[in-house]
């Protein structure tokens, strides 16, 4: 009997719990022992591991969050750190370990299959900035969320002929931002990768208000130079010059909270199948993700030294379409 581990890492994402199900069932359809590390590497450094078996993980496909915990662990981005969590693995006599999380965690993923230990990596963040995958487990539920936040802005910002700022995350990465820019029809969209100038983003309010608009939304990404609180800042000398009265709403961790939705459940469950198969067939050292529709896998080498572009021809489009 093969033994294999599974953990969840970094920031935790909505369908996390799904891949879980999904690793422990398929792992205990081909008679393995498998076993969850709780709370990431620091699970894996402190010894915090425990078996599981296929009704350990019932009823968890329709939770966010993550049934084993997630952690960030700085020790793990040691030498050092990640010796004591290889000995852990030995102490409990596992041959494999599948790690569910985004670009941090695959970067340990990578770092640990250098050492020789065999993983397989599945792509899980909010913030869809990993290599490998054209979308990650959490990333359709967590822009469902901000666009929820934004129609609901959208109805009291229209009652108060208002402009409101709408941070969402996404770390450094302007996805979230964009696509829920998009699919909201807001005004304006701030991202991380086009450097924003605040006194155009004024003048497209102001011409907003002068067109005669009811509201205005600009969706900010938080990884922007002007993210919403340097915006209100700069705006605080100009008030006048908007137009509007402004008002700003963080979304926050608000976003990683909630139910997955059809579309996370789905992917988590065929990348977590996935990457338990390809242990099956010897295949390791990748990361399971989605490209162009299939499941793939792409190595961990590639996937750490190569930037997920953001499709900018989008934001272009956002811009025409925000008159
Ligand atoms: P995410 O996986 O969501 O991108 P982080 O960037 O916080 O989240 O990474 C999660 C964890 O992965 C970190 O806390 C650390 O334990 C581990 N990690 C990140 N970068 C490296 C690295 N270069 N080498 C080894 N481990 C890393
Ligand atoms: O990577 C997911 C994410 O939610 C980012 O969007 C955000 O910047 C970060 O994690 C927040 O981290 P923490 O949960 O540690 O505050």
């Amino acid at each position: 009997m093969k033994c294999l581990a599974v953990l969840t890492s970094g920031g935790d994402a909505p369908g996390m719990n799904a891949a879980i199900r999904s690793v422990v069932r398929v792992g205990v359809d081909m008679g393995w022992q498998i076993m969850g590390v709780r709370h990431g590497y620091t699970g894996l450094i402190t010894n915090n591991v425990i078996p599981l078996g296929a009704r350990d993980v019932s009823g968890i496909i329709q939770l966010g969050g993550t049934m084993l915990g997630s952690a960030r662990c700085p020790e793990f981005k040691t030498e050092d750190g990640r010796q004591k969590g290889l000995r852990v693995l030995k102490e409990h006599k596992i041959e494999a370990l599948i790690i569910i999380g985004g670009g941090g965690s695959q970067a340990g993923a990578y770092a640990l299959s250098q050492m020789g230990f065999p993983v397989v990596g599945v792509a899980s963040t909010i913030d869809n900035d990993l290599y490998g995958s054209d979308i990650t487990i959490g990333v359709d539920t967590a822009l469902n969320i901000a666009l929820e936040a934004i129609d609901r802005l959208k109805v009291t910002a229209l009652s108060h002929e208002r402009a409101f700022l709408i941070e969402v995350m996404g770390r450094d990465c302007g996805y979230l931002a964009l696509m829920a820019g998009i699919a909201g029809g807001t005004e304006a969209i701030v991202i991380p990768e086009v450097e924003t100038n605040p006194e155009v983003l004024a003048g497209e309010l102001r011409s907003a208000y002068e067109r005669g608009q009811a509201h205005a939304l600009v969706v900010v990404a938080e990884g922007a130079k002007y993210n919403a609180g340097a915006l209100v800042d700069y705006f605080k000398e100009h008030k006048e010059r908007l137009g509007f009265d402004l008002r700003v709403t963080t979304l926050g961790h608000v976003q990683r909270g909630g139910a997955p939705s059809a579309y996370d459940r789905l992917l988590a469950t065929r990348l977590g199948a996935d990457a338990v198969d390809r242990l099956a067939r010897g295949e390791h050292g990748v990361l399971v993700g989605l490209v162009k529709g299939e499941i793939t896998a792409t190595p961990l080498t590639e996937v750490v030294s190569n930037k997920k572009l953001l499709d900018l021809r989008l934001l272009k489009l956002a811009q025409k379409l925000a008159r």
